[in-house]
């Protein structure tokens, strides 16, 4: 890690729009860490941009374990551009969804990205980024209500962080993804899957690097005056048509 760069720590950086974060933030000028519970994932993924001359380590963490995180963010230097992007989703009907599933998806999109928040500010520089990735699903969606309430949950820590962080100049957004075509969508049977295209105006998914790209804005040194909002990243998802 090149200890003249700024660091950025980007979480679930081993698949996904995570994945493809890592390497547009190492572009970028950032040395990047990737954390991910997914070993031998994230080594594989760390080797092949370390072999494409890119600036980047993992952390092999389960984010809900607190004090690993914990010791984790204090064995790095000061973090200047945090993306708490790593999530979990699965589908249960509204009738079926259990406590336990709520608590699930609450550990990892919403408690382990506070968590981590609140000891990366603890050293992060005036001035740093903090990007939270929620979804789309979070202004409303069927067939998941605990996940739509943890990615309403992030939204909420978002703007709480934002007004707390201010007064150093630390700019904190959410950004909301509509249907990306990642490793997360194999949670989908064939037939929901096509419901979800179905209510895509654009009429396909968006790929990895349409967030990346998303991050990368949010996370410059040029972006200096937003702060709290949630950008949609979404097709026109949100904007509540159908493709008819
Ligand atoms: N793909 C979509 O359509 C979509 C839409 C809206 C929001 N999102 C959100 O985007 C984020 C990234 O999703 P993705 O689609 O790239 O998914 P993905 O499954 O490809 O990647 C998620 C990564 O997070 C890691 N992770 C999960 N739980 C972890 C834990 N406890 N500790 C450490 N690592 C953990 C996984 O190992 C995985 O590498 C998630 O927060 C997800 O909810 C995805």
């Amino acid at each position: 890690m090149e200890m003249n760069k700024p660091l950025a720590l980007v979480t679930g950086g081993a698949s996904g729009m995570g994945l493809a974060t890592v390497e547009r933030l190492a572009r970028d000028g950032f040395a990047v860490v990737m954390v991910d519970r997914v070993e031998a994932l994230a080594v594989e993924e760390t080797g092949r941009l370390q072999g494409l001359g890119l600036d980047v380590q993992s952390r092999i963490v389960d984010l809900t374990d607190e004090a690993a995180v914990r010791r984790m963010v204090q064995e790095l230097p000061p973090i200047t551009a945090l993306v708490n992007n790593a999530g979990v989703f699965d589908e249960r009907k509204f009738m079926e969804v259990t406590s336990d599933d709520f608590r699930r998806a609450y550990e990892i999109n919403m408690i382990a990205a506070a968590t981590l928040t609140q000891e990366a500010v603890r050293r992060m520089p005036d001035g740093g980024r903090i990007v939270n990735i929620a979804s789309r699903a979070y202004v409303g969606a069927r067939n998941h209500p605990h996940y739509v309430a943890s990615k309403a949950a992030i939204v909420g820590y978002t703007r709480a962080s934002a007004m707390e962080l201010a007064p150093r100049g630390i700019l904190v957004n959410a950004i909301a993804p509509g249907l990306i075509d990642t490793p997360l969508l194999r949670a989908l049977t064939p037939e929901r899957m096509a419901a979800q295209l179905a209510l895509q105006p654009t009429g396909k998914a968006g790929r990895p690097e349409d967030i990346a790209r998303a991050v990368s804005f949010l996370v410059s040194p040029d972006m200096g005056f937003i702060t709290g909002q949630v950008l949609f990243v979404d097709g026109g998802k949100s904007l509540g048509g159908t493709t008819s």
